[in-house]
């Protein structure tokens, strides 16, 4: 399904974001390993959560869904999980397919993961490498890359970790298989990373220690835990009101609010730079929800000027460059992002697709192995009239729709339906602001 996007004024109204896919990830999993059920509202109804969902289902989980959009999932307890009868298919989601891995390399049962053409290219030594430390086995393609097929251990070690990359999804795999190993699983993160799976341990009740120390942010969990079954209300995903908010500031005239946004310091780096860049973002009504600090967003179109942003601040916007790079293709002068060889390996070669997607949009672009220099016009219009490859990545789609609503031509992407793995309804909720989204040939 193709999409174009085209000059666009005056975004206005209320943009009501789905949930937090991290968190609605997390609820799912820890739901299925609490004893008794666990009732989630707000959680994002996206092919990655369905992913999670359908795989948690399989290896006995009861998990449904009420007429009114509240899900309640009736756990199993830690270690047990049942061995799935078929293949488990994880689609686009790196989230799932990682965490999963973790939750199962303690638990002895064998299951065979399986993914779209964009996630059977990740790599996933980065979890296999320690699950395998704590006693799991697996076989996979060459490259460590799915299909693969993990057989959890049935005498699992408890394991001290220093993480090699900043990555929360490596993190989050090692305390889920640490849960189902006796004594205490630690791991050391160099780089703190986004801490929902630390929060939601604590909210089912689950003995965790987390210290800032010389080393690095040490979180330490006492394996053989009973989890008690919790009430999680998901708040709004930050990395997809990314879009709608870049949209906003770009398009002159514009002010919309977004209510119930995630604020979670390991989230909102994106929100930091733009404002940085000079963006009229402001914030009101902060509050804890479920564990998680949430605030409503209001943003106004701003002229915006070239930052260089901090490679230290990468792990806390990870999946946002996309549409900062959006932002700064429109920005006055050289935005500059480094420090970004994560962005490599994502649903798509990030730094390579989007370079080439701005460069056929008419925007001056250098590309680095580690980051982007983008040139921006100003504020003026780029020239725009590409169609861009999205490579089964949401996140590129929905960038270049955003940047498509700031250019003289149409900007069309030649498949707009990954869209559906973390933000379903995105071109109608555009559209519902104001923004000239729209179906090819419609
Ligand atoms: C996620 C962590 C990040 C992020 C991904 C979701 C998570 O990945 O890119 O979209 O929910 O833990 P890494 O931890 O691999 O950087």
């Amino acid at each position: 399904m193709q999409l174009s996007a085209s000059l666009s004024q005056r975004l206005s109204g209320t943009a009501l974001i789905p949930g937090d896919k991290s968190i609605s990830h997390r609820a799912l999993m820890f739901g299925a390993l609490a004893v008794g059920e666990t009732v989630i509202t707000g959680l994002l109804e996206g092919e990655d959560v369905h992913a999670t969902a359908g795989a948690l289902s399989a290896m006995g989980a009861q998990v449904h869904r009420d007429h009114d959009g509240t899900w309640r999932v009736f756990g199993v307890g830690v270690g047990g999980l049942m061995e799935p009868q078929t293949e488990l298919a994880m689609g686009n989601s790196g989230t799932s397919t990682r965490l999963l891995l973790g939750l199962m390399a303690t638990t002895p049962i064998t299951a065979t993961l399986t993914g779209d053409a964009s996630l059977s290219k990740r790599p996933m030594a980065r979890v296999t490498k320690p699950l395998e430390a704590m006693g799991a086995q697996f076989v996979a393609r060459e490259g460590v890359r799915l299909p693969l097929t993990v057989t959890g251990a049935s005498l699992p070690r408890p394991l001290t970790y220093t993480l090699p990359v900043a990555s929360a999804q490596v993190k989050s795999a090692v305390l889920l298989a640490g849960l189902n190993a006796p004594g205490l699983t630690t791991v050391i993160e160099p780089v703190a990373t986004r801490d929902h799976t630390e929060r939601m341990l604590q909210a089912f009740g689950a003995t965790i220690s987390i210290e800032d120390r010389e080393e690095g942010r040490v979180i330490a969990l006492m394996g053989e835990q009973e989890l008690a079954p919790a009430t999680i209300q998901v708040p709004r995903d930050p990395s997809s009101a990314a879009f709608p908010v870049i949209a906003a500031l770009i398009t002159e005239g514009s002010k919309i609010t977004l209510p119930g946004m995630l604020l979670n310091p390991g989230r909102i780096g994106l929100y930091e730079t733009l404002k940085e860049m000079g963006a009229k973002i402001a914030i009101e009504n902060e509050r804890m929800e479920g564990g998680e600090p949430v605030g409503d967003l209001s943003v106004e179109y701003s002229p915006l000027t070239a930052v260089a942003v901090p490679p230290e601040r990468a792990p806390s916007m990870i999946d946002e460059y996309p549409a900062l790079f959006a932002a700064a293709a429109l920005a006055q002068g050289r935005t500059l992002a480094r420090g970004l060889e994560e962005l490599r390996v994502k649903e798509s070669d990030r730094l390579a697709v989007m370079a080439e997607g701005l460069k056929a949009c008419g925007v001056k672009v250098e590309e680095f192995e580690d980051g982007l220099a983008i040139h921006g016009t100003g504020g003026t219009p780029v020239p725009g009239g590409a169609t861009v490859k999205t490579h089964l990545d949401h996140r590129i789609a929905m960038a270049f729709l955003t940047l498509g609503l700031a250019a003289q031509a149409p900007v069309t992407v030649d498949d707009a339906t990954p869209i559906e793995t973390s933000f379903p309804g995105f071109a109608a909720l555009m559209s519902g602001l104001g923004a000239a989204i729209k179906a090819q040939g419609e």
